[in-house]
């Protein structure tokens, strides 16, 4: 698939480099001309340039790997583009709170439900919130014989069965979840998830499988 990358950071880096050694053709793009240069030789992506150019390279794929505030701004700002693309939003709505991490988008709308309004002809897709940036650079089968799972929230098939490729592609397995209307709990799941994290747990232990199951 010909994908387009906006951000240069962490996540453009994981996602991006996992989706090129899968072999896909990714385009990184940033504001930052360096960077995504610098990160495209790293990852070996198919080209660099804007984050305009990769939201047209993008002809079946736009990730927006750029902080949560961002996104629903840069999905206005490339509405033409990513009209008829499968948009991946990976984005978290996080911020410190007195009582540990919250949602900065507290009961409202989720931000993929924000990017989906801002650029009403994208099929929005929210997955890859959940795990650390670092889990993609690990091969296919280094988490044993049962592959982790990415959950996702589409509403388009054609944009599910797009991020279902991705997912299989890098090893993982897909985890459906419903509707772009249940994209809030995927947020407000790793609000719950990097919470534990922070105060030092281990929040797959809150998740036992009955022997056997697994
Ligand atoms: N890191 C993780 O483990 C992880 C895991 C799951 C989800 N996420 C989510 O994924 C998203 C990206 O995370 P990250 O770790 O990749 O962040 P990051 O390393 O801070 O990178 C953010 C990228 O967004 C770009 N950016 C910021 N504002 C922009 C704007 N106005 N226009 C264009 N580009 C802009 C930055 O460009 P500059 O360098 O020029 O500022 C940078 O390339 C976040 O929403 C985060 O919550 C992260």
């Amino acid at each position: 698939m010909r994908i387009g990358v906006l951000g240069t950071g962490g996540m453009a880096a994981a996602l991006g480099g996992a989706w090129a050694r899968a072999g896909h053709e990714v385009f990184i793009g940033g504001r930052d001309a360096a960077a995504a240069e610098a990160l495209a030789e790293r990852i070996g992506a198919a080209g660099h340039g804007t984050p305009a150019q990769a939201a047209g390279y993008g002809e079946e794929v736009v990730l927006l790997a750029v902080p949560a505030g961002v996104a629903p701004t840069l999905a206005r700002e490339h509405a033409g583009a990513l009209a008829g693309r499968t948009v991946v939003d990976c984005t978290n709505p996080l911020a410190p709170g007195p009582g540990g991490v919250m949602l900065t988008t507290g009961a409202g709308e989720s931000v993929a439900g924000l990017i989906g309004a801002a650029a009403p002809g994208a099929h929005v897709v929210k997955a890859f919130n959940l795990a650390h940036a670092s889990m993609w650079h690990h091969p296919a089968g280094a988490f044993g014989p049962v592959p982790p799972a990415v959950p996702f929230c589409a509403d388009a098939p054609g944009a599910a069965g797009h991020v279902t490729e991705l997912i299989t592609g890098m090893g993982w397995s897909p985890m459906p979840a419903g509707g772009l209307d249940r994209a809030a709990y995927l947020e407000a799941t790793a609000a719950f998830v990097i919470g534990v994290w922070w105060a030092g747990g281990s929040p797959a232990l809150a998740f036992p499988e009955a022997p056997g199951n697994v």
